[in-house]
């Protein structure tokens, strides 16, 4: 499994970058407001930064035709731009048209296992189920991840699952273990994926061994 980072926090992405395992970025419209910078520069910057894994933009546009018009100007913005859609039928008809034309895309806010079937045959690059938000509403959001691997597994489909809304470290070895092929993670949790109390004790008695 892959790690993207899931921020428009540029000093995020470059510490995360600079850990040499980010294989690439996720962006929404949330994290893109919070940061309080022009979209299309900041998507700029990350992809100076990240020049070969793919960074997910998304549209703002509910409409196909105005997704289609937004993402093919995110598209020209780096080559490795993957343009994010939401799950809708204008959604699934603009993906068709980016897959048409050789854009990459995302589809969003995914929720049943069904929706990411319709979204891999519109030929979605990458389908991301929201595993916390559906952990939130009292659902198993991981048994979703086991739904979509299976389903894709059984159809030879070749769209890669992300497994996003990720919240905390166990969500991610049980992505990895049910077969998502990426995780897209806030930079707090790829710290805490780094530690374990037993590797800091281990180094403060190899330190104190090796000094007498
Ligand atoms: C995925 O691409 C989304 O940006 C993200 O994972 C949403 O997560 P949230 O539920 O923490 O907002």
């Amino acid at each position: 499994m892959k790690f993207f980072i899931d921020t428009a926090n540029l000093d995020d992405i470059q510490a995360a970058h600079a850990l040499g395992v980010l294989d690439g970025v996720t962006t929404n419209p949330s994290l893109v407001a919070k940061e309080g910078v022009n979209f299309h520069d900041r998507l700029k910057e990350i992809t100076s930064v990240v020049t070969e894994g793919s960074v997910s933009a998304e549209v703002i546009a509910t409409d196909a035709e105005g997704m289609i018009n937004e993402g093919r100007e995110l598209a020209k913005i780096a080559p490795n731009i993957t343009v994010k859609v939401p799950m809708t039928k204008d959604g699934l008809q603009a993906v068709k048209t980016f897959t048409d034309e050789g854009i990459k895309t995302n589809v969003t806010l995914v929720f049943s296992s069904v929706q990411a079937l319709l979204a891999a045959r519109a030929g979605a690059t990458y389908v991301s189920p929201f595993i916390g938000r559906l952990d939130d509403i009292g659902h198993n959001g991981l048994d979703l991840i086991d739904e979509i691997a299976h389903i894709f597994a059984v159809h030879d489909i070749s769209t890669e699952i992300i497994a996003a809304s990720v919240r905390h470290p166990m969500h991610v070895s049980e992505a990895a273990a049910r077969g998502a092929h990426i995780s897209t993670v806030p930079f707090k949790v790829i710290e805490q994926l780094m530690q374990h109390p037993l590797t800091d004790q281990g180094i403060e008695k190899f330190l104190k061994d090796w000094n007498g």
